[in-house]
């Protein structure tokens, strides 16, 4: 079993670490955030994440993990692959911004005492790897291999993807660096995608980029359909049959949100244009899920005159179910333009209750949320909106209410049954969005 160092404990570290020592291997998880390090040390996960602080706990109490800051001095941290897990934030203009990585490899770069293989695990651009290599790796005082290993976990499936990922990629220059990497997955039954850096770090991209794709191209055939008189869940349907095409990533909606797919798309896209080359296609993806994200905000003007009067209720923040992160969810934008329209807004999530969201009222309940508003805009599909009774809801809201569901996740006919006003992106017989091209 390895001997291995992942520095970061974000979303991707911690998972990393965590399934690591799961697995067996010796792992050292280091951050420089104390008190992060503190609550791990504590057992407790500072995401929410299903099963992790179980898995936690079993990984502490095996003793074949332990956390760790800087402080106490990389040669001391460092195993014999160390995975660097740390965040690649958007940058103003699109691009990644890698000055963690930069900052951490060269840290490590200076201070190692013993050869040992780097795994790039953050997320990054296309040509980052060989540009490490030759700016700071191959200054070091000891011989470090590079070894790029992206990852295709989904937040609130995480460690269920750890176990069984569709590949696992690894991209190296080195071939036993890349063998040593590989084996420490031995756990996992998964086909290896051994290759060069660079495209390893392309397949990254490419497999973000497409899935978005995926998902603007389904949401402009709901536009489609709504202009004329489509149902995209029957369309969404049938061509998900099609083996080529597949039924994922055909659910329309308000968009995609989180921090992978709004940042790696223009990250790629940032990356295109520096390297002279026009990627219309990724554009156009990009342009659409902004749009996409407007559909409420434009169906309500529409629906409710008066709306600088009225209070809406927005339900769900999260960017998808089963997580609590709020990042780049619709909601971060639609509630502003709403708050900018006039309007009273109330929100509501089931999980992502610490976040604010200024200019809006939180909520405990979903009832507290729809008590006297005019409108219901559901954001992100939880269990709990999907099985809510709209009979009672309709009783607390004010009439005539409408409900716009962002995320085609609710039952059309119990909406309207409730004498509620029913819109969704997509569906026919729901009131059109009003999008005509
Ligand atoms: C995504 C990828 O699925 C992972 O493979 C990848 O590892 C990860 O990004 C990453 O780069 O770290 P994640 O952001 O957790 O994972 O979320 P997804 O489940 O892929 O959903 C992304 C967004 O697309 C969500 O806002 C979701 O609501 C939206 N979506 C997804 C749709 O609007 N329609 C769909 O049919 C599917």
């Amino acid at each position: 079993m390895a001997d291995v160092t992942v520095i970061g404990t974000g979303y991707v570290g911690l998972i990393q670490g965590v399934c690591l020592a799961d697995v067996g291997h010796d792992v050292t998880c280091v951050d420089i955030d104390e008190a992060k390090i503190e609550m791990l040390r504590a057992g407790k996960s500072p995401i929410f994440e299903p099963g992790l602080e179980e898995l936690l706990a079993k990984t502490i109490a095996s003793g074949r993990i332990t956390f760790a800051t800087p402080d106490d001095g990389w040669a001391d941290l460092l195993g014999d692959i160390v995975f660097v897990a740390v965040g690649t934030p958007q940058a103003d203009n699109g691009a990644a911004d890698l000055r963690f990585v930069r900052s951490v490899t060269s840290a490590i770069a200076a201070e190692a005492t013993h050869p040992f293989t780097l795994v790039m695990k953050s997320t990054v651009p296309p040509g980052t790897g060989h540009a490490l290599i030759r700016r700071t790796l191959a200054d070091a005082p000891v011989d470090i291999a590079y070894v790029s290993n992206p990852e295709f976990l989904r937040e609130g499936k995480a460690l269920e993807d750890w176990y069984r990922t569709d590949r696992i990629v690894i991209g190296s220059d080195t071939p036993d660096a890349a063998e040593a990497v590989s084996a420490l997955y031995e756990a996992v039954d998964a086909p290896r995608v051994i290759t060069d850096i660079a495209s390893a770090e392309t397949i990254k991209y490419a497999s973000n980029a497409f899935l978005s794709t995926k998902i603007s191209f389904i949401n402009e055939i709901a536009n489609l359909c709504d202009v004329i008189g489509a149902d995209i869940d029957a369309v969404s349907h049938g061509i998900g049959m099609d083996t080529r095409i597949g039924p994922d990533f055909l659910r329309a909606g308000i968009g995609y949100g989180g921090s992978c797919f709004p940042k790696d798309t223009r990250a790629l896209d940032f990356i295109a244009t520096i390297n002279g080359y026009e990627f219309s296609l990724l554009k156009s993806v990009i342009e659409v899920n902004n749009r996409q994200r407007l559909l409420p905000v434009i169906a309500l003007v529409r629906a409710l005159p008066h709306l600088h009067e009225r209070t809406i209720a927005v339900l769900g923040l999260a960017f998808k179910p089963d997580t609590d992160d709020v990042r780049e969810s619709p909601a971060v934008d639609i509630v502003p333009l709403l708050v900018e329209e006039g309007c009273s807004v109330k929100v509501y999530d089931p999980i992502a209750a610490e976040v604010e969201i200024p200019g809006a009222t939180r909520c405990a309940t979903v009832w507290e949320a729809l008590d006297g508003v005019s409108a219901a805009v559901v954001i992100t599909e939880w269990g709990e909106f999907a099985t809510l009774d709209w009979e009672r809801a309709a009783g607390m809201m004010t009439s005539p209410a409408v409900v716009f569901d962002g995320r085609n996740c609710l039952d059309p006919s119990k909406v309207e049954a409730a004498g509620l006003s029913y819109m969704a992106v997509g569906r026919p017989g729901a009131h059109r969005t009003g999008r005509s091209g």
